[in-house]
């Protein structure tokens, strides 16, 4: 099935659902995906080098206006609702999910925009906590449609930005910009590389020439992932800080691991000099890997891939036996030219550059080899690189 007539699909069920929840159809529907990241972790909110990539798997959300100054939220995916009335400011609620669309709205209210009562309808494909960022993906879609339905006048990189104070003031995680805008910028069959100082980005083919992008979900429950996150963001910020005695620098990745090694003993720490040198050396892989892809060298693309995975495992200590496993039985199937971990880690997914006329092979050889080590199955999923955020036609 075509991503177009799987879309148009959706929409017309969700539409049955809306009926159904506010008795009148929805005016207006609005997509936005998730992401992979190809290569570069940890990486954006050092100020570095990233390749993500927007996904066919995303979020729906159909709206419809309401004259009672009332913002309903429903969701397909989880049995929290909740109708708030407009005000001037809110809290985050818990950890109910539809905190992510009250962060945005939170955001056009600081900036004086004028809203009105608002039905809303989300529906969800990327599994939750698969870090395939569900997360960026609802903040960017409800982003969006208010910037759309109330004309707010934001650009698509102020809704990046928008999104990411969401996550980040209102939600509580220090994390970088990638996600969001990923989400945001994506495009069919196109690698983003972005760089996360400057934000400018090129949108280059993902030139996987017979092979295809795999992802397998290690179906491990995340726990603890938030505050690990924060704490090697901060471990991140002493290395900065260690290397600012003697360099004059903004982010970890103003240098190269030359430089790098000519001063890393100013990090006294042994821990943040493990996460320094991760992130040295993973920007710089970035920067191989851009050549690879442009010059259909899918080998060394996939070399580049192993060696970002080990570097997550052994020095930012962020992988996990799960997304271990799955690196390690695409190193013994040839017809793999790489896989890594992507997203933050502490379970999630991984994604394996696989032979397109192998993949079947591939994805029942890596579920028994998953299941006989870690106990239970892993999910895999053929993905198609998809387009950015938008209405969804
Ligand atoms: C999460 C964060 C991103 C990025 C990745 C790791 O997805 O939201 O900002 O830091 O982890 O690369």
């Amino acid at each position: 099935m075509s991503s177009r007539t799987y879309f148009k699909i959706m929409k017309d069920q969700l539409q049955q659902e809306f009926i159904a929840i506010y008795g009148k159809p929805a005016a207006n529907a609005f997509f936005s995906p998730g992401r992979v990241n190809l290569i570069g972790e940890h990486i954006d909110y050092n100020g570095g080098l990233v390749m993500p990539c927007a996904i066919t798997l995303g979020t729906s959300m159909l709206t419809a206006p309401n004259n009672d100054g009332v913002f309903r939220f429903r969701s397909v995916n989880f049995e929290d609702t909740a109708d708030i009335p407009l005000q001037s400011s809110y809290t985050k609620e818990n950890s109910c999910w539809y905190n992510y669309p009250l962060g945005v709205i939170q955001h056009f209210l600081n900036d004086g925009h004028q809203l009105q009562g608002l039905d809303m309808l989300y529906h969800g494909n990327i599994p939750i906590g698969s870090g395939l960022s569900s997360s960026a993906s609802i903040e960017v879609v409800t982003a969006f449609a208010f910037n759309t339905l109330f004309n707010s006048g934001y650009s698509k990189l102020d809704l990046v930005k928008l999104s990411k104070w969401v996550e980040n003031k209102f939600i509580g995680l220090n994390s970088g910009i990638m996600d969001q805008f990923a989400v945001t910028f994506g495009e069919k069959d196109k690698a983003l590389m972005l760089n996360c100082d400057t934000l400018d980005y090129e949108a280059v083919d993902s030139n996987l020439g017979d092979h295809v992008l795999a992802i397998i979900n290690t179906n491990k429950p995340r726990k603890l992932a938030e505050s690990k996150y924060n704490e090697r963001v901060q471990e991140c910020a002493a290395a900065l800080k260690a290397l600012q005695q003697e360099l004059d620098i903004h982010n970890l990745c103003d240098i190269d691991t030359d430089t790098f090694n000519k001063y890393k003993h100013l990090i006294t720490d042994a821990v943040v000099l493990k996460r320094a040198t991760h992130v040295i050396e993973e920007n710089d892989r970035v920067k191989l890997a851009a050549k690879a892809l442009a010059g259909n060298n899918l080998a060394e693309f996939g070399r580049l891939m192993y060696a970002s995975h080990d570097s997550l495992r052994d020095l930012y200590e962020v992988s996990g036996k799960e997304l271990d496993a799955v690196v390690e039985y695409a190193k013994t199937d040839t017809n793999v030219a790489g896989a890594r971990m992507t997203g933050a880690g502490f379970g999630g997914c991984a994604i394996a550059l696989v032979k397109a006329d192998a993949f079947d092979d591939f994805s029942s050889e890596v579920i028994n080899y998953y299941t006989a080590k870690i106990g239970y199955a892993p999910s895999v999923y053929s993905s198609l690189i998809g387009d950015g955020v938008g209405i969804l036609s």
